[in-house]
């Protein structure tokens, strides 16, 4: 859970320009940016409004923002309101919602999810996700990625044919990649590695949305190819089951083992 607080401060004769001015010259927006939780410290100019000046803050938790309010910089901040003879309206916003999160966040929660609510996944949501597929970089930028998105009965039914592993999601990416398209050189197609670059960028949205999913490996890829009547050039690569993990969904125990940087890296 974040908060959010918006606030406007107006002065006169461009008087609340100058104290962002006084602000940022001063070290203490960029101080406030290092304090722990703190996600966001912008200012923005409303056109329709040259005496105000809108300040967007938003804080990891309340712990984060009592720490801020405690802080020796707020002192500093309410002289410089004063200085400038600025007037202060706030709005303070709870968000419960997991939407944009910040990148770290986001790669460290993801986490292979195994059992899924029905709760279905908003046609919003899912187009979020497959545009971050769309965006992600390919080999020659030839795209030759094909997903298929299983929501209807008949798809879902066909996908739990050929694997075990749908954990009840109400809807399946099916990642393929057309072998025509992708980038080749000699005996070598790029092709399962865009689309796994395609699965990557789709995979994180999700999880920075708040959808959870999985990565899925093992299903009859042969068996899934007829299931859907794909042609011969177009690969199925990979499942993502999406959805939301119920409240009684286990914890992945792999999720915190990883091997240590030394093991797997070498500065050479
Ligand atoms: C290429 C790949 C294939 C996978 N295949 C399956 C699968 O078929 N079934 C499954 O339950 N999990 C599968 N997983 C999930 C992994 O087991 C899981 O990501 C791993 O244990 C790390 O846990 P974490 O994702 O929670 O961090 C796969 C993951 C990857 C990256």
């Amino acid at each position: 859970m974040s908060l959010t607080i918006n606030i406007y401060y107006t002065g006169k004769n461009g008087s609340a320009k100058e104290f962002v001015k006084e602000m940022l010259n001063s070290g203490l927006v960029d101080k406030i940016r290092n304090e722990e939780g703190n996600k966001k410290y912008e200012y923005f100019y409303p056109e329709n409004d040259p005496e105000t000046v809108l300040l967007i803050d938003r804080w990891e938790n309340e712990e984060a923002l009592d720490k801020h309010y405690k802080s020796p910089m707020m002192k500093e901040i309410a002289a410089l309101r004063e200085k400038y003879n600025l007037t202060m309206r706030v709005e303070q916003f709870k968000s419960l919602a997991k939407d944009n999160q910040d990148f770290e966040t986001v790669i460290k929660t993801r986490t292979a999810t195994r059992k899924f609510k029905d709760k279905l996944v908003e046609d919003e949501k899912i187009n979020k996700i497959l545009e971050a597929g769309r965006l992600a970089p390919t080999a020659k930028n030839l795209q030759p990625q094909k997903i298929y998105v299983a929501k209807s009965k008949e798809a879902l039914e066909k996908i739990d044919k050929v694997s075990p592993c749908r954990y009840n999601a109400p809807t399946v990416l099916i990642v393929c990649s057309d072998k025509s398209i992708a980038w080749t050189k000699d005996n070598y197609s790029s092709f399962e590695m865009d689309a796994c670059i395609v699965a990557t960028h789709m995979m994180l949205e999700a999880t920075n949305i708040g959808v959870d999913n999985i990565w899925v490996e093992m299903f009859d890829k042969v068996a899934l190819k007829q299931e859907l009547g794909l042609n011969d050039n177009i690969e199925p690569i990979c499942l993502i089951p999406i959805g939301y993990k119920t409240d009684d969904c286990p914890v992945n125990p792999m999720h915190n083992k990883r091997k240590d940087l030394s093991e797997t890296v070498k500065f050479i």
